[in-house]
């Protein structure tokens, strides 16, 4: 699909479908917006559709009709934009990339949108929107991979920005969206084609087209670091464990930049160990690498969104099996900083492997740690599906991932590490227990990972329900959705 920008009014174009817009609307009233200059060409029967239709506008609503040669456009989708002072980032995202999948399953294959303004955010969000919502993972349809017979061609977005400010806010919204695409396939794509093995072949790969810096550690590497959990974790598979480092660096001119690390579990598969999970909860675990994916996923965007400071991706993969060589329940564990580990559940496999990952991450000399893991079954029941939990030692760290998100509409809500939980994971032969029982789940986990921060500022994502969606949602599709890639890029993009 081709997106490029053309000044002037998308009125004037040919294509199969136009997309513009009307903020809130009262039927009996003036058309607003893009709207109204559509309704003016159709004699005023654009607004009685609308009307008839129950269209007010609201965000994200949308309205289509052929118009059999009275407009430029062969057919119009009028997206709504909700109030005009009230409209959002994510709103605008929502609202376009409802818009472009409209013309897309109308058949429509030229498209041309309307937009608002011709700020550069605006343009960055509407290229961003159009992407995130055209996504499909069909790798595997039909003998070689038959394409969808619907897909858009070509989007042509108009307004009055120069040619070269709206080219350059274009590629840094497709930027971010191949980001999260990236991220989306890994988790698409089953266990048998990403394990730790091609997951890091893969990182190697894009470590050297991006120039950064690349390191990998193997069990040999593992066992020499003191890495005793990322190891025990790793025993069970046939493919061994990599311990993955990413090291970008922003040019000279990077002022107050700082040194962050992000670490991402990477369990390629989970099937539990030992400690087996059931059908139902086996059924997904090819998405537990889905941290992993993130991380990788944010370090491909780095240079096109001008990230200031070092940004050290971490990547703890290792595939969580069963043979004569898997780790198991009882098994006592020495992670890299010495703190020893009970093995209540070779299932609590991803708190292990982070735990090395984290102390590895902290000896890189980073200032602050933001961890990603599809880490508990808890998170899931304590904020349901779509949610992602935060956990985190400072409350400025917090505050800044919290805006981020929110940036981002990637819903995420701050939990607490409660201290009184500690006594939960308190080990009974070793120093601490990989997990604490029922109660407080995704807490404890949290609780446990607090146990190798290394006195870092440190903040904890738990993504295990929104890294994987049973329902398409907005621009979000079912499957992997990428989850956290545009909110870790805005908070790397954020200001020191
Ligand atoms: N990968 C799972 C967590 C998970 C559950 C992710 C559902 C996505 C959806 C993790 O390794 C796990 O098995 N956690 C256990 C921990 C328990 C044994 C303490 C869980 O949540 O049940
Ligand atoms: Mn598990
Ligand atoms: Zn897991």
């Amino acid at each position: 699909m081709e997106i490029v920008y053309r000044t002037g009014s998308a009125h004037e174009l040919a294509v199969d479908a136009l997309i513009t817009f009307s903020h809130s609307w009262k039927a009996g009233d003036p058309l607003n917006g893009g709207a109204a200059a559509i309704d003016a060409e159709l004699d005023g029967e654009l607004a009685t559709l609308l009307a008839d239709n129950g269209f007010t506008g609201k965000g994200a609503s949308t309205f289509i009709t052929p118009t059999f040669g009275k407009t430029a456009a062969r057919r119009v989708i009028v997206v709504g934009l909700g109030d005009a002072d009230a409209i959002t980032e994510d709103g605008l995202r929502l609202a376009y990339g409802t818009a472009v999948t409209t013309a897309r399953d109308a058949g429509a294959k030229s498209v041309a949108a309307s937009l608002p303004n011709s700020k550069f955010n605006t343009i960055v969000q509407v290229a961003e929107a159009a992407d995130l919502a055209t996504y499909r993972f069909e790798k595997y349809v039909g003998a070689a991979g038959t394409p969808s017979t619907k897909a858009i061609e070509s989007i042509t977005i108009t307004g009055d920005a120069t040619q070269a400010e709206a080219d350059a806010a274009i590629t840094e919204g497709r930027s971010v969206a191949s980001a999260v695409a990236l991220a989306r396939d890994l988790v698409n794509e089953p266990g048998s084609v990403i394990n730790p093995v091609t997951f890091a072949e893969l990182a190697q790969q894009i470590a050297d087209e991006q120039g950064f810096e690349y390191e990998e550690l193997t069990p040999v590497e593992m066992e020499a670091a003191g890495m005793g959990a990322i190891q025990a974790v790793g025993k069970g598979s046939a493919i061994p464990p990599r311990l993955i480092r990413l090291t970008y660096r922003p040019g000279h001119d990077a002022g107050d930049s700082r040194s962050i690390g992000l670490v991402g579990k990477c369990i390629t598969f989970d099937t539990g160990g030992y400690s087996i999970k059931p059908y139902e909860g086996m059924l997904t675990m090819k998405n537990d690498m889905s941290g992993g994916a993130a991380v990788l996923a944010t370090m491909t965007a780095l240079k096109a969104t001008g990230c200031r400071h070092t940004v050290h991706g971490v990547i703890a993969a290792a595939e969580n099996m069963i043979s004569g060589e898997a780790f198991r329940p009882g098994d006592i564990l020495t992670a890299a900083n010495g703190v020893t580990i009970e093995v209540l559940s070779t299932d609590a496999e991803g708190r292990l492997v982070l735990a090395d990952a984290l102390v590895y991450t902290a000896k890189q000399g980073v200032e602050e740690m933001i961890d990603l893991a599809t880490l508990t079954g808890a998170a899931v029941v304590a904020l349901g599906d779509g949610s992602t939990a935060l956990f985190s030692n400072n409350d400025a760290l917090a505050d800044r991932i919290l805006a981020a998100s929110e940036q981002a509409g990637e819903f995420t809500w701050r939990m607490p590490l409660t201290p009184s939980l500690e006594q939960q994971i308190k080990g009974d032969v070793g120093d601490i227990k990989n997990t604490g029982g029922r109660g407080g789940g995704a807490i404890t986990a949290a609780l446990f990972l607090q146990h190798f921060s290394e006195g870092l500022p440190w903040a904890h994502l738990d993504i295990a329900g929104s890294a994987f969606s049973t329902k398409a949602n907005g621009y979000n599709p079912k499957g992997g959705v990428g989850v956290m890639v545009r909110t870790l890029l805005n908070y790397l993009a954020a200001e020191a």
